[in-house]
């Protein structure tokens, strides 16, 4: 197995990293950074819940090579409250019982925050549209989607 040294941030922090060419982005977070936020669901592309944004996108990290990332920029979940504050897509989600086991709620957060920092006041189509990656079994989607409405407005006043 060759392994890598890779560079990146990961939450504004620079990281050097070794990792196995076979590491995905998912398990380097969760194993190497200690980063666990970040959730493993399906290990397959298909439930969302491994979410992170990568250069500002938001991508299944699963499906992404550790190796991949030098010199990229990553947004796990850890990186959205700020000075012990959380954001304001994290208060809405919970003033709005979005989260209930919460295994889906990292991954429903960064794609709902990498829509609000393209989109600022996405319509309830693009808002269904860039959550449609992200599986829940437990709200029924319209507490989260409220959530993200909510999220907009509160931009939309501090802005
Ligand atoms: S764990 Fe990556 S999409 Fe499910
Ligand atoms: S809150 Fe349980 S899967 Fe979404």
């Amino acid at each position: 197995m060759a392994f890598h040294q890779i560079t990146l941030t990961i939450n504004g922090e620079t990281e050097i990293i070794e990792v196995p060419s076979n590491m995905t982005l998912l398990q380097m977070l969760r194993e190497k950074v200690v980063l666990t936020g970040t959730k493993n669901g399906c290990a397959a592309g298909e439930c969302g819940a491994c979410t992170v944004m990568l250069n500002g996108e938001p991508v299944n990290s699963c499906l992404v090579l550790a190796v991949e990332c030098d010199g990229a920029q990553i947004t796990t979940v850890e990186g959205l409250a700020q000075n012990n504050h959380l954001s304001p897509i994290q208060e809405a989600i919970v003033a709005h019982g979005g989260v209930q086991c919460g295994f889906c709620t990292p991954g429903v957060l960064i794609s709902a925050q990498a829509l609000l920092n393209r989109n600022p006041q996405p319509t309830d189509h693009e808002i269904r549209d860039a959550l449609v990656g992200n599986l829940c079994r437990c709200t029924g989607y319209l507490r989260i989607i409220e959530a993200v409405k909510e999220a907009a407005k509160q931009h939309a006043v501090t802005v």
